[in-house]
């Protein structure tokens, strides 16, 4: 069977979509389920990677996008407005673009990456940037919202969660069950929240099972890890750079109906993790979407795996969308040489360095 229809037409029965709702699509879903034979072979368990970078923007803000722009549309909306790490105004501006919206994007001044941003103007998002956090930006854009005749698209808007839902009944198709253990990377909190929501649904119907959920946060902004708000902070992995996550409740409920756990890995485990995805994996994906791989690796030193344990690590971005880190992070670049048969050679001999 070939999907690829979109997630509104191939989950309707599962989502809040009625004969009103414009039967918006640019064919996100239906992502890869990718098995991960040298990470298996470290955590000694079976480890893969549902590869949400092959979404029509690159990350798992397609699915929740196209349900929230379908449902502003439904109800009458000409705008939509949201507070970004990247990803979500990238979805936003595309899916807009698609339904004929304005679209107003807020992000924080200098972290988002260079991929996202080219995105949103490329769609023809309205950019406006700030001097201040995400968080900050979270709370203009609801202020604004609540005021003014624009619709809200960040993931407190309940059907961008409804719409990334999604993911977790196709990982259930994919497995015939749910897995153990479901490794994701938590910022704003809604992702993490999603996943249950869709394997609890499904579990209810169709006693698929419920995996534990495994969130993990940067060691920089982990309010939820430490149990308290972050006003300030930092990781590599900008996506996820939040100090106070709208969905912080919803992501507590999630870790303890399912048994989860949440722990923080550091920058360092993250571009390792990273480097690691791309060069034994050969999957690319951006900073934050490394955050589980180095969680379960970490894990599972701690706490070993069963061995019939199936472990999905949601790889929520494109590596694409943050050229800048994969350049830097690297301290061999491309090495030049002279124009010459020869001298390529020679350099082909030398070896990596
Ligand atoms: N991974 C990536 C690549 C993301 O872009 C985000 C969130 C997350 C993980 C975390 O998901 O917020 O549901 O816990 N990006 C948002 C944005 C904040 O604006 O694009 P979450």
């Amino acid at each position: 069977t070939h999907h690829r229809t979109g997630i509104l037409a191939r989950f309707k029965k599962d989502l809040p979509v009625t004969e009103k709702t414009p039967p918006l699509s640019l064919c996100e879903g239906d992502t890869p389920l990718i098995p991960a034979p040298y990470l298996s072979q470290r955590v000694q368990a079976h480890v893969y990677l549902k590869y949400e970078g092959a979404n029509p923007t690159g990350s798992f803000k397609d699915r929740g996008m196209v349900m929230a722009v379908a449902k502003a549309v439904e109800e009458g909306s000409h705008a939509i407005i949201c507070a970004s790490t990247g990803n979500t105004s990238a979805a936003a501006a595309a899916y807009a673009a698609r339904a004929g919206l304005r679209c107003v994007v807020i992000i924080p001044a200098g972290y988002v990456a260079l991929g996202k941003l080219a995105q949103a103007l490329a769609y023809g998002a309205e950019v406006i940037s700030i001097e201040g956090n995400f968080d900050e930006a979270l709370t203009i854009v609801r202020d604004v919202a609540a005021h003014e005749p624009i619709t809200l698209v960040n993931s407190v808007n309940p059907y961008r969660l409804q719409g990334q839902k999604t993911a977790a009944f196709e990982i259930v198709e994919a497995l015939g069950q749910a897995p153990e253990y479901l490794a994701i990377p938590v910022g704003n909190a809604g992702n993490i929240s999603a996943y249950h929501m869709g394997f609890a649904e499904w579990n209810q119907t169709r006693q698929s099972g419920v995996p534990r959920m495994l969130g993990f946060q940067a060691a920089g902004a982990a309010p939820i890890v430490n149990g308290q708000i972050v006003a300030k902070p930092d990781t590599i992995a900008t996506a996820i750079r939040i100090g106070n996550p709208a969905s912080w409740q919803l992501a507590k409920n999630a870790l303890s109906e399912s048994r989860g756990a949440i722990a923080a890995v550091t920058d360092e485990e993250i571009l390792e993790a990273y480097k690691l995805l791309a060069q034994r994996e050969g999957v690319f994906a951006e900073p934050a979407s490394a955050a589980p791989i180095a969680g379960i690796l970490k894990h599972a030193a701690q706490h070993p795996f069963s061995p019939d344990d199936k472990i999905v690590c949601v790889l929520t971005g494109n590596g694409l969308k943050d050229p800048d880190t994969a350049v830097s992070s690297h301290s061999v670049s491309a090495r030049a040489v002279e124009a010459s048969r020869a001298a390529v050679w020679r350099a082909i001999a030398e070896g990596k360095s």
